[in-house]
């Protein structure tokens, strides 16, 4: 039912927990790179739902592979094998060469997962003092307990009484801090690819040969949190591709659905020879219509042509984005690598005051830690709406610089 924004967002006030705050905004449709409002008005979609909607709104193989499994059935559990949920499993080992893989429906769940298989790995090898998890400063792994534990940001932790142990956080890139705190007693190191949500931080090549050979030494396992910077958002399948990891597991959420709740972990298959039925498990994860849409999303982004794509859009967002930081005193560098790009910017311009003014532009844009401009485009974005996008981002910086 059409109702007006404000009777929404007061509606939104009485009913729904307190947890965000949400921008006076009513959107009806979505279409490719686009959302529409209530109003009439058209804006471009540079937030694809937190970087959720890899291949934009109503990609058309999405619909039909769900209305498809619609007709077959909605659920059966995972007390028997679930065709859509093998047939994305196969795809994914396929493209990426791990050996098996979890599902789940969402980044914290897979982060859980892949801590929870690391800590039984070796309490199954008889190595039951490995428990201490390295993760890093602003990083971001997810809500629930576990994930919250390892996420690098006290903030949001305050206020929910004690976390699990045996997380211990280190400075991203600093390498000689990271080597102090792996030992022999050391279970995984886990970090993400790019750390997006902490300020689109990408890492050092020192930093992946320091993890690469601290991992060969100490017998640790690394994982990567592949939740936001995975499914082709840096311009290759995996994230870690690009800088050269060697992780054990892989944590996957967001674009893997094409919007539909859906999350995985990869794993090699030194850790699943470790796991037995009844040592993990979820009613929904693996949902079969879920993983249906997985499927159609996995197929289109492992296709070379949409990886080329986001490379080739990335350098044009890039190239743009450059002549905004060098006109604009506030603008202090680029972040970021394939299709999560940043703008550091200084304190004299707080980050929301670009994101109004390119909200008023009909751009939607978002925030990361540390006062950072974050675009996650979908990955099949065009040409031409990059150069839509970077227009109406320099009004917005014009506008928000007055
Ligand atoms: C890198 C990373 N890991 C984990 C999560 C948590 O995912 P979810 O919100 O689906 O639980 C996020 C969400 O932003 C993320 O960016």
């Amino acid at each position: 039912m059409a109702q007006s924004c404000a009777n929404l967002l007061e509606q939104d006030k009485q009913i729904i927990a307190p947890l965000y705050g949400k921008a006076d905004i009513n959107f009806v449709k979505g279409e490719g790179s686009y959302l529409f409002d209530d109003q009439g008005n058209k804006y471009l979609d540079f937030v694809a739902g937190i970087a959720v909607n890899a291949l934009g709104h109503q990609n058309q193989a999405i619909k039909d592979a769900v209305v498809d499994q619609m007709g077959h059935f909605n659920h059966i559990s995972n007390l028997y094998p679930n065709y859509p949920q093998i047939e994305l499993g196969k795809k994914l080992l396929e493209v990426t060469k791990f050996d098996k893989a979890f599902f789940c429906n969402s980044g914290t769940e897979a982060n859980e997962g892949a801590i929870k298989f690391a800590r039984k790995y070796f309490d199954r090898k008889g190595e039951k003092n490995r428990q201490k998890i390295i993760t890093f400063v602003n990083s971001f792994h997810g809500r629930t307990y576990a994930a919250l534990s390892a996420t690098g940001q006290p903030a949001i932790r305050e206020g929910f009484g004690s976390m699990p142990g045996d997380f211990v956080h280190v400075t991203w890139n600093d390498c000689e801090a990271l080597k102090k705190e792996v030992n022999k007693d050391t279970c995984a190191i886990m970090l993400e690819s790019l750390a997006a949500e902490g300020g689109v931080m990408t890492l050092s090549k020192e930093m992946v040969e320091t993890i690469n050979s601290l991992q060969k030494e100490f017998g640790c396992l690394v994982i990567v949190d592949e939740v936001q910077a995975g499914m082709g958002r840096l311009g290759t399948f995996l994230g870690f591709e690009k800088y050269g990891l060697k992780p054990d597991l892989v944590s996957l959420a967001k674009g893997i659905g094409g919007g539909l709740p859906l999350g995985a972990v990869l794993l090699r298959q030194h850790i699943a020879d470790q796991l037995k039925a009844g040592d993990h498990g979820t009613t929904f994860g693996g949902n079969p219509i879920a993983c249906a849409a997985g499927l159609a999303v996995t197929k289109q982004i492992a296709d070379p042509a949409l990886l080329k794509n986001v490379a080739e859009r990335s350098a044009q967002l890039k190239a743009g984005l450059n002549a905004l930081v060098e006109k604009y005193a506030f603008a202090k560098e680029i972040r970021g690598e394939g299709l999560i790009l940043g703008v550091a910017l200084d304190e004299s311009m707080p980050v929301g005051n670009i994101i109004s003014a390119a909200r008023s532009e009909k751009l939607m844009v978002l925030s990361a830690k540390g006062n950072v401009l974050r675009m996650l485009p979908p990955l099949n974005v065009s040409a031409a709406e990059c150069d839509e996008a970077l227009a109406k981002l320099a009004n917005a910086f014009a506008a928000a610089a007055k």
